[in-house]
Parts: C-alpha cells; sequence; structure tokens
C-alpha cells in the first residue's frame, strides 16, 4: 500500500478506511500514542499503538525521531486536539533513534544556538519545518507575480568579472595554485593563467546583466544566490544569500515604487492565504519568545496582524533630504542615543536611523528616495536640477519594521556621457564594463529596478530575529560548516 501525507490524512474526511502512514516520531507517550510528522504540514497526526499486542521490543524502539510506517484504521478521534487519528495494527521501525544521543529533544527545548550548529537536524523541529515551508511558498509567489505579469526570469551568471555594487566586497574565484602563484614582472598574481584568463569572482548582484535583458525583454527578474565578503556579524547579514532582482525598461522612480510595493504586498498576501499553519505556529512561537523581554522591547503587534497591517497600508514614501530633518531633530538624536549622531545633509543612515523612522516615526514601511550621490552606487540615476555639492540620485531605499532595509533599488543612468563621467570620477574600468555600456550607445532608454533581499523577506514573515535561522544553511563569517 502507497503511503499517505499526513496533511492529506488530517484533512481526510472519509474515516474508516485502512490507510498508511510513513514519518518520524515526535513523540510517543503512555506507550500507546505516537505523535507522527512527515514534513507535510505542522500538524502532527496521532497514532495509537495496541500496546498490549505489540511486543516490549518494538515499543522500546518508537523513540523521537526514528523513522516509522504505520498501518491501521483511520478513524474519528476521541481526544481533544485532532479530529482522525490511526488506529495502529501493523507498526515498522524503518530507521531507529537513539534516545540518547539524538540531539533535538523537544522535552529540552533546544536554544537556536544549539539548533543553528545542528543546522541538518533542525528541520525536525516544528519551528524550522514551518520556516522552512513557509521560505518555499514565499519563493513560489515571487515566481508567481513576476510570470503572471509577463516578465522573463533571467539567470544572469554566479562567476562574473564585475563588481556591480563597486563596493568590493567579493569572494574570488581562482583554480590558480596558492603556493607557486604564477606572477607577472612587476610581481602582481598572473590571472592570464588562471581559468578564465582573468579575475573573476562571485557575483554581488546580477542587476548589470540584468540590465542588457531588460533592453531586449523589456521586463525581468532574476531569483538566485549572490554573494558578499562583508565582514558584517550581525542578525541581518550573510555572506550568501538569495536575491531578487527585477528590471523594468520605461519604468521611472516612480513605477519602480509602485512594483516593489506592489511585489512586497503579493507574496506577503500569498504566504498568509497559503501557510495559514504555519504562520499560525510561528505567531505563537514569537509571543513565547517575547514573554521573556522587557515590555518595551516587544512588538506592539502579532505577527498575523502586523503581515495584515502591510497589505492593508501604503507604504509612506519620504526623501532622503525629509528623513534627515527628521532625525536631525529626534529625540535619540539629541540625547546621544545613536551611536552615530546625525548631524549634516551627506550622512550615510544605519540601520539604527533606518529602523528609528520606521518604528518609531513612521510605524509603517517606508521608501526612502533621492540619496545623495557620493553614498550611492554608480548606476544610479543623477536628478536634474539638483544643487551642485548636494547632488542627489533616483535611490530608493524599502525600510520595514524589525528588519531595517529590505530592498534597494533606483531608476538607472541611462545617458552615456553622464555615466562615463561617473564611471571616471570613481576610477570604474570602462575597459572593463563596455559591454554594460553598451546598452546606453544602443537604444538606450530610461529603466529601472530593485533587489529585495529574500531572507530578510522570510524573516518578516516569519517573526524569526536573526537571518540565520531563516535559510538552510547559513554562510556567515567565520561559518561553512555542512
Ligand atoms: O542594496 P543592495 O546592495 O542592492 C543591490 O545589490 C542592487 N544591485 C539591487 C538592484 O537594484 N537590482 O542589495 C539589495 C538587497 C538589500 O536591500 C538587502 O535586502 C539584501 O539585498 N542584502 C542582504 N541580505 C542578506 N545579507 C547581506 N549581506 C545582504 N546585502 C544585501
Ligand atoms: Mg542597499
Amino acid at each position: 500500500m502507497r503511503h499517505t501525507k499526513v496533511k492529506d490524512l488530517l484533512n481526510s474526511t472519509t474515516t474508516l478506511q485502512e490507510v498508511n502512514a510513513k514519518g518520524w516520531v515526535r513523540t510517543f507517550r503512555n506507550n500507546q500514542f505516537i505523535a507522527l510528522n512527515d514534513g507535510s504540514t505542522i500538524n502532527n497526526i496521532q497514532c495509537v499503538v495496541d500496546f498490549e499486542n505489540t511486543p516490549d521490543e518494538t515499543l522500546k524502539r518508537i523513540t523521537t525521531g526514528a523513522a516509522i510506517s504505520v498501518t491501521g484504521n483511520l478513524i474519528e478521534s476521541k481526544g481533544a486536539g485532532q479530529s482522525v487519528e490511526i488506529q495502529v495494527t501493523k507498526l515498522e521501525i524503518l530507521g531507529d533513534s537513539d534516545a540518547e544521543k539524538f540531539p533535538i529533544q523537544p522535552k529540552n527545548k533546544p536554544s537556536l544556538d544549539f539548533l543553528r550548529e545542528n543546522a541538518h537536524l533542525r528541520v525536525r523541529t516544528n519551528m524550522f519545518g514551518a520556516i522552512m515551508r513557509v521560505r518555499s511558498v514565499l519563493s513560489f509567489a515571487v515566481h508567481n507575480y513576476f510570470q503572471q505579469k509577463g516578465f522573463v526570469y533571467v539567470n544572469t551568471p554566479i562567476i562574473t568579472g564585475s563588481d556591480a555594487e563597486g563596493a568590493g566586497e567579493m569572494f574570488k574565484v581562482t583554480a590558480l595554485p596558492f603556493d607557486n602563484t604564477p606572477r607577472t614582472e612587476d610581481g602582481k598574481v598572473n590571472y592570464k593563467e588562471d581559468f578564465f584568463e582573468k579575475e573573476t569572482n562571485l557575483t554581488v548582484s546580477g542587476q548589470l546583466e540584468g540590465e542588457t535583458y531588460a533592453m531586449a525583454l523589456g521586463q525581468i527578474y532574476t531569483f538566485g544566490p549572490t554573494f558578499r565578503a562583508e565582514n558584517s556579524n550581525t542578525s541581518r547579514h550573510l555572506a550568501e544569500f538569495w536575491m531578487i532582482e527585477p528590471e523594468v525598461a520605461f519604468n521611472n522612480l516612480d513605477d519602480n515604487m509602485d512594483l516593489a510595493e506592489d511585489f512586497i504586498q503579493y507574496v506577503i498576501k500569498y504566504a498568509l492565504d497559503n501557510c495559514q499553519d504555519d504562520l499560525k505556529f510561528l505567531e505563537a512561537r514569537l509571543l513565547d519568545e517575547e514573554k521573556s523581554k522587557p515590555q518595551a522591547d516587544r512588538s506592539e503587534m502579532a505577527l498575523l496582524e502586523k503581515l495584515n497591517f502591510v497589505l492593508e497600508n501604503n507604504f509612506k514614501r519620504v526623501s532622503y533630504t525629509e528623513a534627515i530633518d527628521i532625525l536631525r531633530d529626534s529625540t535619540p538624536n539629541k540625547k546621544k542615543k545613536f551611536n552615530y549622531i546625525i548631524n549634516e545633509w551627506g550622512a550615510d543612515l544605519q540601520s539604527e536611523h533606518e529602523r528609528y523612522l520606521v518604528e518609531k516615526h513612521f510605524k509603517c514601511p517606508v521608501i526612502l528616495f533621492d540619496y545623495p550621490a557620493n553614498i550611492k552606487a554608480f548606476y544610479m540615476r543623477l536628478n536634474d536640477n539638483t544643487e551642485p555639492g548636494k547632488e542627489t540620485v533616483r535611490a530608493m531605499d524599502i525600510l520595514f519594521p524589525g528588519i531595517g532595509e529590505i530592498v534597494g533599488g533606483s531608476e538607472r543612468e541611462e545617458r552615456y556621457d553622464v555615466l562615463i563621467e561617473k564611471m571616471k570620477a570613481l576610477e570604474i574600468d570602462e575597459e572593463e564594463l563596455s559591454w554594460y555600456l553598451d546598452t546606453r550607445r544602443f537604444g538606450s532608454a530610461t529603466h529601472a529596478g530593485f533587489g529585495l533581499g529574500f531572507e530578510r523577506l522570510v524573516l518578516f514573515v516569519t517573526g524569526m530575529t536573526n537571518i540565520r535561522d531563516v535559510i538552510p544553511f547559513p554562510r556567515t563569517p567565520g561559518n561553512a560548516e555542512f
């Protein structure tokens, strides 16, 4: 008999039929009640064992983590908490799990730190099962959104020769030996002898390649892994993370903001509609976690309320200049509570400032736009009519409560001469980016796009607080286990 998924069994309306289920034991109580989970849902199915007619040897092997197969009648449950259960007639142990050694014991309430060290087993917990199912549904929603709108999914290269963000935080890719590295006459590494016969790195963003495709296919998006060698050991940074980057020909910055807002609301709604049980579980988890925090540090809204709030309210659009005024006059700035005090226009915003704006001042998602040119990447469009010394670019960052920056994007500098000027000022090699400049040489036009950090979205939707807990095997400074 083919086994049925636990999710389908729990939803089944026809009882009194013989069924088979396979999964992992979560708990075994009173030598009689097995809570069985197979990953298809957060909910376990209760399997009732006829212990009087089951050998002791078998009963002993029904331990947390063991893989089992149960066959029996699906009946209406007499107990509270579940509508159906399996009255076991045949039980088979597929794989034992030594109760002394299996590290994930629900009774001990393992800490998130301990679970991170056991990332290969943490997915056996309700919490991580829920997170990873929500993550999967969200990535489907991303594709659904763009495909429905006729965007073309583009796979930009993972190994590249360019530094899209110009921030220099790249992992090198090389096949050269470390000892006896070939050198040029002036002692530099001779990349001519390397695999690609040039210097290469892991991509920090697919944007530049994406732009070339948008300037032919009109609307495109990427969804793939990106890599940053920034030494940021925070709860919001990963060295390997997934980014979604739409790029649209003929869109200006306002269109870009509209697209980003609509997109984020769509995927959150999709998760709310399709992950009810998991989100309810995660909401309860968050409430429980927050009990140990002082009142002032607790969220004002429960998880589902917070997600609905984002759907029902427009994001507040605020220029950088307005934001600086607000921050300069804010209580934490005046009382020197910020680590970085905001004195003047031109300052780069730190996450403490972003979170102040979102969580304390506006109390809703915020889109900041028109940033000073010199704190943003080279490809952003220079605003017309800006004061000399106070040039701004058509950049936008979307800031979310509890997260800070979730999206970074811009209208692109489509004017060849202006772009070249900027690249010269920043000493960006024109030769290297000649292919990129071709988009401006041949049929250039207004276009815009943005990047959404997928894990930051998953953080927001699941109510988790550390980005290491929303990706299966996190890569961070000093950590590349598994
Ligand atoms: O703001 P960023 O650096 O923008 C870009 O890479 C542009 N090329 C995007 C574009 O316009 N097509 O990164 C975009 C987003 C950030 O807002 C953040 O959500 C996420 O990527 N991000 C990270 N997420 C996790 N770990 C990191 N180290 C991240 N760095 C950026
Ligand atoms: Mg950014």
